[in-house]
């Protein structure tokens, strides 16, 4: 068994990163400011988008996104049931009713027939979630908001590094938003960003990220001089610092390398697990490219042990995991507020009850995966 903990979603910090923090902290200026900018145009030269702008957070972004756009209180969004809890917390912070719909499998993500079933006279968005870095089959959902007038606000959470039929994340919904968190494909401990090639929108979401005020702390303190602001609107504390860009910025450069080693993860578990009473999770159809973000197994009925007893005995070998993500519908907020009850959505709820993760960082060793492959086996024999 192995000696220490492995920690599930550690993430693949190098030198470059710590150089980076080091020297930020050392340049006089750690809030936001240059090495933010920079992480904006490179993360937008890395999509081949026009405008991106970095906020403390995804659930930041999402929130943002609606409100720059104009969607507020008597709107509807539909959001997928199987998602992170941030994505729907982000419709109600905007006083906006968030309408639940069920997956469709072996996809994972949002069922177009569930939209369609879903839309009233008030909805005004769909939020796709290209859940596990699984790219969202968008041209039907695409075909449907065009034809009832809908925008589309992309959770790309985990997917900065998917591809749609030839097309970049960014590309495929009106505003697409990115998360940063510590366990993400690239990280800036907390933080993300937002993308859009709606100018104003984008303006828009400059000036709610910093209080509402008209220029940020660099324009306001750097060695232009100083400049006077106004406060244009009330808006929030959600603006990412330089101390963060700092790590984003190597991050940035190492997404395809990183991508690389996750695929070589992939296939091991792939080659390894395929005769265990699992499912493995598909990496999609071919025209596109998964950004390999989680390996979510689900656990067959014919497994000796259920999804939280493995997740138990894995535990117990010192091997961490996860779960993305509990059936959202069945939390108690959720199902209080809302009405929402067991039954509502059935593949949500079956994914959700016997589904888990196994790490899937670039961090991990060949011998850290070989450890998480034995244990498996182990505990499934
Ligand atoms: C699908 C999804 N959406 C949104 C978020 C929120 O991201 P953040 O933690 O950056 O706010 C997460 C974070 O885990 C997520 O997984």
């Amino acid at each position: 068994m192995r000696k220490n903990f492995l920690v599930f979603g550690s993430p693949c910090i190098g030198q470059e990163e710590i150089d980076e923090v080091v020297d930020t902290m050392r340049s006089g200026w750690l809030g936001t400011g240059p090495k933010t900018h920079r992480l904006e145009k490179e993360f937008a030269r890395y999509l081949g988008v026009k405008n991106s702008v970095a906020v403390n957070s995804c659930t930041a972004a999402l929130h943002l996104s609606m409100l720059a756009s104009g969607i507020g209180p008597g709107d509807e969004v539909i959001v997928p049931d199987l998602t992170f809890c941030a994505t729907v917390n982000a419709v109600i912070h905007t006083g906006v009713r968030p309408v639940f719909a069920d997956i469709k499998i072996p996809d994972m993500t949002i069922s177009p027939d569930e939209i369609l079933r879903l839309i009233t006279p008030r909805t005004k968005a769909i939020i796709p979630v290209h859940l596990y870095g699984n790219p969202v089959d968008m041209d039907p959902i695409r075909e449907i908001t065009d034809r009832h007038g809908l925008m589309i606000i992309d959770d790309a959470a985990h997917a900065i590094e998917a591809i749609y039929k030839n097309r970049k994340m960014g590309h495929l919904g009106d505003i697409t938003c990115f998360s940063f968190y510590i366990t993400k494909n690239m990280t800036t401990v907390e933080g993300g960003m937002v993308t859009s090639e709606n100018e104003e929108w984008i303006d828009k979401i400059k000036i709610y990220a910093l209080h509402g005020m008209s220029k940020d702390a660099w324009s306001r303190f750097s060695d232009k001089g100083y400049k006077h602001y106004q406060v244009v609107m009330p808006g929030y504390k959600y603006n990412m610092t330089d101390l963060q860009s700092s790590i984003g910025l190597h991050q940035l450069k190492k997404l395809e390398t990183n991508l690389l080693r996750r695929q070589e993860i992939w296939k091991m578990y792939d080659d390894e697990l395929k005769d265990l009473p699992l499912e493995l999770p598909s990496i999609g159809r071919k025209e596109n490219r998964h950004a390999l973000h989680l390996y979510a197994i689900r656990v067959k009925k014919e497994s000796p042990l259920d999804r939280d007893e493995l997740m138990n005995a894995l535990f117990l070998k010192n091997i961490g995991t996860g779960v993305h993500y509990t059936a959202l519908h069945l939390h108690p907020y959720y199902s209080q507020a809302y009405g929402y009850k067991q039954g509502d959505f059935p593949a949500s709820e079956m994914v959700g009850d016997t589904t888990l993760s196994i790490p899937l960082s670039a961090a991990l060793t060949d011998e850290d995966v070989w450890d998480v492959i034995k244990a498996l086996r182990e505990c499934l024999k």
